[in-house]
């Protein structure tokens, strides 16, 4: 089986982080983004996945070799000049997605974290015998998503609706797909939408189907719900009685710590943290809802909460960083710095607190 994953867009929501790596690289649970779903893909048998990418191919590729190798799976590019959209891209790697065996194949946002239950959906799209499945969950506020409206008992979509302006329904796409390869003889070559121009008609023609989403979901393109997709994720390791989270006197809650990572005595960590590879969290820290990127010091006495530290950074002594800061890579706080929601862009140093949330370039 084949898959193609859309790494389009430059992630500017997720800005400081993706100045210095493309979104899908951006880690996420000590995991590039793309790496949770590149491992899915492979544990349901898909055996070449096609990165449907419109800037820096080669960043991406050269980080992937290394996984090709590890996971025995065949990684390619199919580079847009001018962005395709969510649906030109299909057109553009027509030539990879097929292969003669009339398989389907699947198509994921790169920007969306779950348990993926591809298996389940493989099953469904078997089932229901139409030409295409897509995953949806419910959330609360659906106009920032496409929103399905289907028939319960058999998942047939009735309606798919691209950001309505007004209430449809509360089940939104999950930008999960396995479509048959006919699907792509609807697309022409050129910019366009298949949540706009493709799924509606498809649905008219009643061979669109849904399956619900078990478990959690969440499209993690922006700090906010990076930090709650962290939260969601790490109680899906717990239900799992995963043996990644990590145990001791000195964890609240879920957190994952590097086997690399060295903690200091005296810390009080969780609960919903992530502390990366090589980190070194010193003596008397306090973390919580709180990812630590690989390589980044911090040190005595420090606390933070709701807040992403970049690659590489470090955070001083008796420091206090909160409220959705986020420290680009080779950032560096000074000792007793406040920040209260400070964005700073990579390879700065912090002198003085941030009282309230500003952008520091
Ligand atoms: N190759 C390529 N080229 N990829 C692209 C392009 C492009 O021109 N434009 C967007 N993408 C990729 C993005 O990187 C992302 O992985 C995916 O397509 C969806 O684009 P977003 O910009 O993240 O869309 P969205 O979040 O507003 O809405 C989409 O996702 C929602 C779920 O998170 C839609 O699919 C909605 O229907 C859906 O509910
Ligand atoms: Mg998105």
């Amino acid at each position: 089986m084949k898959a193609l994953i859309l790494v389009g867009g430059f992630g500017t929501r997720l800005r400081p982080l993706t100045l210095s790596m493309p979104k899908p690289l951006v880690d996420f649970a000590n995991k590039p983004m793309i790496l949770h779903q590149v491992e899915a893909l492979k544990a349901v048998g898909v055996t070449e996945v096609v990165l449907a990418i419109n800037y820096q191919p080669e960043v991406m590729l050269n980080f992937l070799q290394e996984f090709e190798e590890k996971l025995d799976l065949k990684i390619t590019c199919s580079q847009e000049t001018e962005p395709l959209g969510t649906a030109g891209p299909l057109a553009l790697a027509r030539d990879k997605l097929i292969d003669g065996s009339g398989e389907p194949f699947f198509v994921l946002n790169s920007d969306v974290i779950s348990e993926y239950p591809l298996k389940e959906m493989i099953e469904f799209h078997k089932g229901h015998g139409g030409e295409a499945s897509i995953m949806v969950t419910k959330v609360d506020e659906p106009s920032k998503y496409g929103v399905v409206v289907m028939e319960e008992a058999t998942g047939k979509v009735e309606k798919f609706v691209e950001k309505p302006q007004r209430f449809v329904g509360n089940k939104i796409n999950a930008g999960i797909y396995l479509l048959n390869p006919s699907v792509i003889d609807r697309i022409e070559l050129r910019p366009t939408s298949i949540e706009k121009e493709v799924f509606p008609k498809i649905a008219a023609e009643n061979k669109l189907y849904a399956m619900v989403l078990p478990g959690f979901w969440m499209d993690i393109g922006q700090p906010k719900d990076y930090i709650t997709g962290l939260r969601l994720y790490l109680d899906s390791l717990r239900r799992k009685s995963s043996p990644k989270l990590a145990a001791g006197s000195h964890i609240i809650g879920n957190v994952l710590v590097d086997e690399s990572a060295v903690i200091g005595d005296g810390c009080l960590i969780g609960p919903d943290v992530a502390i990366g590879p090589g980190c070194i969290i010193e003596s008397g820290v306090r973390l919580s809802h709180c990812t630590i990127m690989r390589g980044v010091r911090i040190k005595k006495h420090a606390c933070i909460s709701n807040s992403i530290i970049g690659w590489h950074s470090t955070v001083g002594r008796w420091a206090r960083v909160e409220n959705m800061t986020i420290l680009g890579e080779d950032v560096h706080l000074v000792d007793e710095v406040y920040s209260n929601g400070g964005i700073v862009l990579p390879h700065k140093e912090i002198k003085t607190s941030i009282l309230k949330p500003d952008i520091f370039m």
